[in-house]
């Protein structure tokens, strides 16, 4: 049967019962997708017309989404009959064809306490937007999905891992990886990524390692030239866990209407942090953010919070670009 993809007015081909996600991608339409599970929101999108089951946690046992404007979470919807499905911000859909790709790690070293900087150089580049992550498989037993910190230019990846206690694979990358291993990476994939066409002011939220993204989105709009006012908040547990100063003070030399505020949840010196969470410092410094985008990346509680703050303060649903880094589980 056939499904239309709006707006790029592209038919494609589908058995009943295929997972909308899955049928996507198999055609290669650029569509954004992270969690996999019906958590993230970040692969919504639209049904005008037709009909089609939803699956997952929240759609279990519905009937379905029908006709016009329902949205739909596509990895969680199952294609039972021809329908239109139109696919998020056409004007900003980034096409980076996934590849798989072997590389090297150049460098594994510390950034905070529990905190690693990990460099891989690929052996053929991958392209990719600032805000974007891979999927790297350090065995096959050692698989998790990590965001780019740095541009695609860079020739080399840069990572920020942080060590979770008891987890599998941070263990390894840890304790085991070292210096020239081979790594497989693939992607890219995400949808919180930069959009280069907004003109207007721009807030990035980042909790703990959601710097890494939220450095290739500040890198990537100094690149390109943007003149936005970005406010970015960075949260974090204890001061031992600040980060990545350096790199923030050197873009905000090259855009002075880059504002940081460093919030850290326990233990700051009042002297040198601000205290708190990052949300109610958000909640305290903001007022209305209608046309704002709002980048929010970083654990998946303070992403919820934190969605919550930006809609309350007005921020339009559709311009709000989160990237949760949720747990795999295997
Ligand atoms: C889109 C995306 C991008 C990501 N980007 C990054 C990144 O740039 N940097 C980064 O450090 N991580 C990132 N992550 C998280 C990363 O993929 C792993 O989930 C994380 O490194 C833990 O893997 P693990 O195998 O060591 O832990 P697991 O063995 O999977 O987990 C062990 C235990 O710890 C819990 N747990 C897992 N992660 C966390 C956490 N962050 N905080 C508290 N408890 C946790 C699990 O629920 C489980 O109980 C990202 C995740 C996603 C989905
Ligand atoms: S909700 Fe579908 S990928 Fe997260």
């Amino acid at each position: 049967m056939e499904v239309l993809v709006q707006p790029l007015q592209r038919t494609i081909q589908v058995e009943p019962g295929a997972n909308l996600l899955d049928a996507l991608r198999a055609a290669q339409i650029p569509m954004s997708y992270s969690c996999m599970a019906g958590r993230c929101g970040t692969c919504r999108c639209k049904l005008l017309d037709g009909e089609v089951l939803e699956g997952g946690a929240q759609g279990a046992g519905q009937p379905g989404a029908h006709g016009r404007d329902a949205y739909v979470l596509a990895c969680q919807t199952f294609l039972t009959e021809p329908c239109t499905i139109e696919i998020p911000e056409p004007d900003e859909v980034v096409v980076h064809p996934a590849r798989i790709v072997k590389a090297t790690v150049e460098r594994v070293e510390p950034l905070t306490h529990d905190i690693l900087r990990l460099v891989l150089r690929p052996a053929k580049p991958i392209v990719f937007s600032p805000g974007q992550y891979v999927q790297l498989q350090f065995t096959p037993e050692h698989i998790r999905p990590y965001s780019m910190a740095g541009l695609c230019e860079d020739g080399s990846f840069e990572f920020h891992v942080r060590l979770v206690p008891d987890g599998r694979v941070t263990h390894y990358v840890a304790n085991t990886l070292k210096v020239g291993d081979a790594v497989r990476v693939s992607g890219p994939l995400g949808s919180a990524y930069l959009r280069r066409k907004h003109e207007g002011p721009m807030l990035c939220v980042a909790g703990g390692t959601g710097l890494a993204p939220i450095l290739s989105i500040l890198r990537g709009a100094v690149q390109g030239g943007m003149t936005n006012p970005v406010h970015l908040y960075f949260g974090v547990r204890s001061p031992h866990d600040v980060y990545g100063l350096d790199a923030l003070a050197q873009l905000q030399a090259v855009h002075p209407a880059l504002r940081v505020q460093v919030v850290v949840a326990s233990g700051a010196d009042p002297a040198v942090h601000r205290s708190g969470l990052v949300t109610q410092a958000m909640e305290q410094d903001l007022g209305e953010l209608s046309g704002w985008r709002g980048y929010l990346c970083g654990s998946p509680p303070m992403v919820e919070a934190a969605t919550r703050v930006v809609r309350q303060k007005g921020m339009a649903a559709e311009h709000v670009y989160a990237d949760a880094f949720y747990p795999q589980g295997h």
